[in-house]
């Protein structure tokens, strides 16, 4: 296992990015004690998906969001359920959590 930060390092409903390997970051969503990770890039273009550092919800705070085309995924399945790529889905990275500790496993 690989330790990517502490579980309040994340804001609860709000994801951060990580670095992952040498040519992709990932993002990882927290929602209470519940964490989902994705590689951070868009199915629709390949771009990494936050509009501005650590931006990734919509509006409405509930959806992660792309912020190049405006595709939006549910942060539990990250599947798109609105614009140019709805129905494909996020890269999912298994994670766990000991201790209040994030891990990539
Ligand atoms: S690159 Fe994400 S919606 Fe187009």
């Amino acid at each position: 296992m690989k330790k990517i930060c502490l579980l309040n390092d994340i804001p609860d409903r709000e994801a951060r990015t990580f670095s992952y390997d040498d040519n992709y970051s990932m993002l990882v969503y927290r929602n209470g004690d519940n964490i989902y990770a994705y590689i951070n890039s868009c199915p629709h273009a390949g771009v990494p998906l936050e509009w501005n550092a650590d931006h990734f919800m919509s509006m409405d705070g509930l959806l992660l969001q792309c912020g190049t085309h405006g595709a939006q995924f549910e942060p539990p399945t990250g599947k798109c359920v609105y614009g140019p790529c709805k129905g494909a889905h996020l890269h999912k990275i298994d994670t766990k959590i000991v201790d209040k500790t994030i891990y990539r496993v």
